[in-house]
């Protein structure tokens, strides 16, 4: 066994089980020429929530397969406050969309969306293979509206690499178009 535990517990969990926050100021180090956020950042920090709440749900090591919805909405400064939030949105078999929120904190308390992401994330067992993960429990009309939205998503995701597929057959059979 390689890195850390695996343990195939399937007990279906609520949504509230996996939440994460994780909270940062924005330092001389996180920013570009003009004092700005770097985008690349704070993609590390959403991947890190995401992460999380995938490893919270599943119990298991987690490899983030792929980022949708990654919307840049507004900037964030130098000395900010940034609040990240993490959700569970849809569990298929072996994968789970998470939700993750960015937002700017001023010292009032408001907070201003910055960001939102989508990141679908894959359970894997000791050998590093997709593994089966939990049923997710939907408490909330908030909850139930996530789930529809995320499984349309993940259609569309999954039709979109299909024709991915279906287009590199057809480059390797009769080469480039
Ligand atoms: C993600 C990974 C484990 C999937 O492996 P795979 O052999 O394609 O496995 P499967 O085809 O069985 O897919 C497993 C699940 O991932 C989902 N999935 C795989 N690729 C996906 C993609 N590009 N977008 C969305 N979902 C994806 C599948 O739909 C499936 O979900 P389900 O079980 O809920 O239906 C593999 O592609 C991988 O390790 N990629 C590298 C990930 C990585 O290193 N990330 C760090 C950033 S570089």
């Amino acid at each position: 066994m390689k890195w850390g535990f695996f343990m195939a517990d399937l007990t279906p969990k609520h949504v509230s089980d996996s939440m994460t926050s994780q909270v940062q100021i924005i330092m001389p180090e996180h920013i570009n020429g003009y004092h700005r956020l770097f985008g690349g950042q704070l993609v590390e920090w959403i991947d890190v929530v995401a992460g999380v709440v995938a490893r919270r749900h599943s119990n298991c090591n987690v490899t983030t397969a792929f980022i949708d919805h990654l919307h840049f909405k507004a900037p964030a400064y130098a000395n900010d406050t940034v609040v990240i939030k993490g959700r569970m949105t849809y569990v298929g078999r072996t994968s789970m969309e998470v939700r993750v929120d960015a937002f700017v904190e001023s010292l009032d308390g408001k907070r201003e969306l910055v960001n939102r992401a989508y990141l679908v994330v894959v359970a894997l067992d000791e050998n590093e293979r997709p593994v089966e993960v939990p049923k997710l429990i939907l408490d909330t009309p908030e909850d139930e509206a996530e789930w529809e939205a995320g499984r349309r998503r993940s259609l569309l995701r999954k039709q979109r690499r299909e024709e991915e597929k279906a287009l590199l057959r057809q480059i390797e059979e009769h080469g480039a178009v």
